[in-house]
């Protein structure tokens, strides 16, 4: 992995398919990898409301729904599309890369 000091690289872009999330685990992070017409997106994998784990749950567009009690999210800005979920989602800034999926560093 090219990671440097501000950005992490996850997988490579083949690893995720069109219209499928990923799980990647980096560090203290548990991510979930989206490729929706050719552009990826990372948010928490964790659902906010609860156990639910986006990267199993069903992507229909930008819009991923949690398998566990079917709160909803946007994947490009992680606000809430449908309860019970009250907590946005964290997403992260992906990075221009060729060939993997690179985000920046969060902050904190
Ligand atoms: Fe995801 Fe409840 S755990 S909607």
């Amino acid at each position: 992995m090219a990671d440097t000091e501000n950005t992490i690289e996850l997988c490579a872009k083949d690893d995720v398919a069109e219209g499928e999330a990923l799980k990647v685990e980096t560090g203290d992070l548990e991510l979930a990898v989206y490729r929706v017409e050719d552009t990826f997106y990372v948010t928490d994998n964790m659902c906010t409301h609860g156990p639910g784990e986006l990267s199993e749950g069903y992507l229909e567009g930008h819009v991923i729904e949690c398998d566990f009690h079917g709160g909803q999210f946007d994947i490009r800005n992680g606000e809430i599309v449908a309860p019970p979920c009250i907590v946005k989602l964290k997403t992260y800034k992906v990075v221009p890369h060729d060939s993997a999926v690179v985000i920046e560093a969060p902050a904190d």
